[in-house]
């Protein structure tokens, strides 16, 4: 069973979190969780990190990850980063879940208006799957092709915008 939940940095789990975004997203374009860390500093301690969790009768195992960094860049917007799940549990729907716990997140406790994220080429169906829509045209970034992508939640109807019951 894969559950997802949300961890500090000081999480047992963290470590494997670290190593899969460096074996899914960073290592192939020749960064590491330090590297990362030193690029973009106080971010990695600022991000809200998503993992989801296999179950093993040997331990937990992280098998997909997500980052959120909330009021980026300014207060009601977050971005989504650090997105991956393992090359054997891909297809799953492991992904969607991760995405679906960020957005209840941001759009629920958190109260943002608008999530983005820089989506790579290869990813630009599975956002989209997800009601992600471009922002932006295509541009570098890490040696790779990115666009923008952005989610906002619809208005939630409410019982008074429910059509009238027919009396009889
Ligand atoms: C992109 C990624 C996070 C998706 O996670 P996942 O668990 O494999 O995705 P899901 O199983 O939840 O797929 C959800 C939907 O997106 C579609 N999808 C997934 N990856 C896709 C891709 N690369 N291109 C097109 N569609 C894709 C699936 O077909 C599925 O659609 P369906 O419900 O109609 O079948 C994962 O494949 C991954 O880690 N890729 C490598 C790292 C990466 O690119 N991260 C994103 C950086 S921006």
């Amino acid at each position: 069973m894969v559950t997802v939940r949300r961890i500090t940095l000081d999480d047992p789990l963290y470590p494997q979190e670290c190593a899969l975004r460096e074996a899914v997203l960073l290592g192939p374009i020749g960064l590491n969780v330090p590297k990362f860390k030193a690029m973009f500093p106080g971010v990695e301690e600022r991000f809200e990190h998503f993992v989801a969790v296999f179950a093993h009768p040997s331990g937990p195992r992280v098998v997909g990850c997500a980052t959120l960094l909330p009021d980026y860049p300014e207060p009601g917007i977050g971005k989504l980063m650090q997105m991956a799940v393992d090359l054997q549990r891909q297809g799953e729907g492991i992904g969607t879940r991760l995405v679906v716990a960020v957005e209840q997140r941001a759009f629920g406790e958190l109260g943002l208006r608008e999530l983005f994220c820089h989506a790579r080429d290869t990813a630009y169906g599975f956002y989209g799957s997800l009601g992600w829509t471009f922002d932006s045209d295509v541009f570098e970034e890490a040696g790779v092709p990115h666009r923008r992508m952005v989610f906002r939640p619809g208005p939630v109807e409410s019982e008074d915008d429910a059509p009238p019951v027919p009396q009889d």
